[in-house]
């Protein structure tokens, strides 16, 4: 084991994006159609995340899905009868632009049962093989200026450990996520030593909590695959990653940008808002909309 640490590659290449979850806390949009393809402003939740790894150079990509998420294959596909249409009304921008993602080389698996994100990670193991990955969740979606991917990229190649993306959060908030003890060691850089899924307040080892960005080594397979469910009756993979951490350092690493929980309704008007007033079409009659509705809100 030892010697397979030492060994571990520092060529960051797959990206794993569970999306197989039920989404409860959508419904009912969630009945029958994935979350993750729920539009924010003109693309799907699920493309931000994407194109996040695209420009991290992750090049393979396998998502997880389950049932009623046919719709997400369909989206990184070619849609030969809409294309045909677009073409004879001279719509050649649309065209690339549906296509822009179709040459990424996009795998897929099912997860029969939702058990939970460490179950999902592990239906992966036969695409990782035996190489590190990065474990995107779409329903976190982040800016596109951001560089939190792109930093943690960087510090794995330095450090060769698994890495998670941490935000601090407000302390009443700490039950709804991982949270992590632990001593801080560089700039925004956490050697963790405590893992704990959903604590209350008065347990929770720190306000730093996990978001939906990880980097893993493949030994935690192993540690999946032997796991029971814990919080909720589900596989966490907090669970898993607070084994391995007692195996080999695993780091956290700080982000202070701009990240929308959009698998919550409250989540997803924010980062609704935050790319419509960003987006060059939309945005100057967007925010005079808003500055109306403020105003009429106001009176
Ligand atoms: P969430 O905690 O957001 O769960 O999962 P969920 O089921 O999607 O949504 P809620 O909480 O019921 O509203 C985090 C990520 O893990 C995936 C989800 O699709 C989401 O991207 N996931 C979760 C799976 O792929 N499989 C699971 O069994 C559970």
């Amino acid at each position: 084991m030892l010697q397979r640490e030492n060994n571990v590659s520092d060529v960051l290449r797959k990206a794993i994006f569970p999306a197989a979850g039920l989404g409860t806390r959508f419904l009912p949009a969630t009945k029958a159609s994935p979350k993750e393809m729920l539009p924010i402003v003109d693309k799907p939740m699920i493309q931000y995340g994407v194109e996040e790894a695209i420009s991290c150079g992750l090049k393979e990509i396998v998502i997880i899905t389950g049932k009623h998420k046919r719709s997400i294959e369909d989206h990184f596909d070619y849609a030969f009868e809409l294309e045909d249409k677009l073409r004879k009304s001279g719509k050649k921008k649309l065209i690339e632009e549906i296509n822009r993602l179709n040459k990424i080389k996009i795998g897929y698996i099912r997860q029969g049962y939702a058990l939970g994100l460490g179950h999902a990670i592990s239906c992966a193991r036969p695409f990782v093989n035996d190489e590190p990955f990065a474990v995107i969740l779409s329903d976190d979606v982040i800016d596109t200026n951001e560089t939190l991917l792109k930093d943690m990229v960087a510090l794995y190649k330095k450090l060769k450990s698994p890495i998670l993306a941490l935000e601090k959060v407000p302390v009443s908030e700490v039950h709804r996520y991982g949270v992590i003890g632990g001593t801080k060691e560089g700039d925004g850089v956490y050697r963790i030593d405590t893992l704990v899924e959903k604590p209350d307040r008065e347990s929770a080892p720190s306000d730093l909590a996990i978001i939906g960005r990880y980097i893993l080594t493949p030994d935690i397979f192993e540690i999946l695959s032997k796991s029971k469910p814990g919080k909720g009756g589900e596989i966490q993979l907090t669970d898993a990653i607070a084994k391995l951490l007692k195996k080999r350092p695993v780091y956290g690493y700080l982000f202070k940008g701009k990240r929308f929980d959009a698998g919550d309704k409250f989540g997803y008007l924010k980062a609704t808002v935050h790319f419509a007033l960003k987006n060059p079409e939309l945005s100057a009659q967007f925010r005079s909309h808003i500055l109306e509705v403020a105003r009429k809100l106001k009176r």
